[in-house]
């Protein structure tokens, strides 16, 4: 593990000093290909019955360290593209205000994602992360907001992705609301 964190490391490094663009927008990318592998197995547990398929209960049983490095590659995603100087100007934030909220809520769910926190919420625990489809919600819009006009490979694929769980997260929903308001 500490091998692969180095070589990580070492190459957020040198791709941030040579290609900082394409570094920031992989990140993104694989921040968010992270946190929609982490929705793939119940979507497809609850919408096709899909159960004992072996990715799905890799991505199953892996979930909390896939959701955690959706964390990481986020933050590091952010400390390559943000820009030091609007740290200074308040007036700046609201450049970022749709990846605030998106790194907001990310870290809520990351963190409250594991066992004791998870014994302690009880019920509220499931309330709270219900705030995913928030994030499914929201990454549209900051893709939108930040790449309108100048889309590349890695867009249309974050932009379909995305879209395609936000239509199936609706309708596991969607299912949800119904068994419970007319069953
Ligand atoms: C304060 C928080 C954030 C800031 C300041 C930020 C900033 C940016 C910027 C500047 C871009 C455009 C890069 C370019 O010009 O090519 C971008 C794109 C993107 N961001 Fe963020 N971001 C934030 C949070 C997030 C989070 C939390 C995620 C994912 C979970 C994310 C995913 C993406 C993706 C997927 C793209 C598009 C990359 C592409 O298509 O090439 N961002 N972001």
């Amino acid at each position: 593990m500490s091998i692969f964190l180095a070589i990580y490391i070492i190459i957020v490094i040198l791709f941030s000093w040579l290609f900082p663009r394409f570094l920031s927008n992989a990140l993104g990318f694989l921040a968010l290909l992270s946190y929609l592998l982490t929705l793939f197995p119940s979507l497809l547990r609850k919408l096709f019955n899909i159960r004992n398929n072996l990715f799905n209960n890799w991505l199953l049983k892996h979930r909390r360290y896939i959701g955690v490095s959706s964390f990481g590659f986020a933050v590091n995603h952010i400390v390559v593209s943000i820009n030091i100087n609007d740290l200074l100007d308040v007036s700046k934030y609201a450049h970022y205000r749709i990846g605030l909220l998106l790194i907001f809520i990310l870290g809520l769910l990351t963190f409250t994602s594991n066992d004791w926190i998870v014994k302690k919420l009880k019920k509220d625990w499931k309330k709270l992360h219900q705030l995913t489809y928030l994030i499914v919600l929201l990454l549209p819009l900051h893709i939108l907001d930040k790449m309108s006009g100048k889309f590349n490979y890695f867009t249309y694929i974050e932009m379909i992705t995305t879209i395609g769980i936000g239509i199936l997260s609706a309708c596991r929903l969607f299912l949800k609301y119904k068994q419970t308001n007319f069953f």
